[in-house]
């Protein structure tokens, strides 16, 4: 399918999606969340896929929402077409795992769509905030919620009502990015991490991946009583059979349901 707003590739196993609409520093207007979200569908539909990365350029992840497009947009307008819900949650039900590599300005809807992730890579130039309170108006994709799960409010707090950006090393201390790699290495870092996550048992991974979200939307008894059933769960898959008989023969595994 051709995209105007991004493009697409396949490296093996992995998916990548580039945020390409660099004269806007990929501000993410309706068309192109629309086609994140089409080829999200598709890479989630595609057997030979195993996880996918999220990234945009060197300059840019995206630095927000469209500013452009939603200025003069009514009550009525954003209320009616439920603005922001429709299309971008995509990257919340995907049961792939999805890296946002995130190079450049990650503002706004842009820090949001990278918490939307799975984790975040961040390059040695990434910078992160919520500047929305600047321009009249406050996170609407998350942030307001997925920043101080990742944060802690204090910090979560500061940059809602501030706007301050934060840099990649704050960013990491943080617990916002998992690590930072140079710039140069970020994509191919990215692929390669995607990449050791596809080569492992796809059934196996969506319940690790739905294990870990659990603990963002439950209890803790509750999200230990989720783990511990679909960890029993795991014995019964054929990849766990593998998996450890491998390890006792000293022989790397091969996973059927890849
Ligand atoms: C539309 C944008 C944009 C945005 C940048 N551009 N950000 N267009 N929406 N969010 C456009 C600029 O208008 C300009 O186009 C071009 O990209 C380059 O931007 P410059 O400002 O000239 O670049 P620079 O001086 O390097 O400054 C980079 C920047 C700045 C610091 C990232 O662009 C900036 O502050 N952008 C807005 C950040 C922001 O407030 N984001 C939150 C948006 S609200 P022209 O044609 O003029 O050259 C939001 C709400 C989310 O995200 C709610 C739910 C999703």
């Amino acid at each position: 399918m051709a995209y105007e707003h991004i493009l697409v590739e396949t490296h093996d196993n992995v998916g990548v999606i580039t945020l390409n609409r660099p004269k806007a520093l990929n501000a993410l207007c309706t068309d192109l969340v629309r086609e994140v979200g089409s080829a999200l569908n598709d890479m989630e539909a595609n057997n030979e896929i195993g996880a996918i990365v999220l990234t945009g350029s060197e300059k840019a992840f995206a630095a927000g929402a469209d500013i452009k497009e939603m200025a003069d947009k009514s009550y009525m307008d954003v209320y009616l077409e439920d603005f922001i819900t429709n299309g971008w949650e995509v990257i919340t039900t995907c049961r792939k795992p999805i890296i946002a590599a995130v190079a450049g300005y990650a503002l706004g809807g842009g820090c949001e769509f990278a918490m939307m992730c799975d984790f975040i890579l961040a390059a040695d130039n990434a910078k992160f905030g919520q500047p929305e309170i600047t321009i009249g108006t406050i996170p609407g994709a998350g942030g307001t919620q997925r920043l101080p799960r990742y944060v802690g409010k204090s910090k979560a707090m500061e940059m809602v009502l501030t706007g301050r950006i934060m840099d990649a090393e704050e960013a990491e201390r943080a617990g916002l990015v998992s690590r930072i790699v140079p710039l140069e290495e970020l994509k191919d870092e990215a692929i390669k991490t995607a990449a050791k996550i596809a080569d492992l048992s796809r059934p196996i991974v969506f319940t690790a991946k739905e294990s870990v979200n659990r603990a963002y939307e439950t209890t803790l008894a509750e999200g230990l009583r989720f783990e511990r059933r679909t960890f029993h769960a795991t014995f019964a898959t054929e990849d766990q059979k593998e998996g450890m008989q491998a390890f006792a023969e000293k022989r790397s595994p091969k996973f059927n349901h890849r």
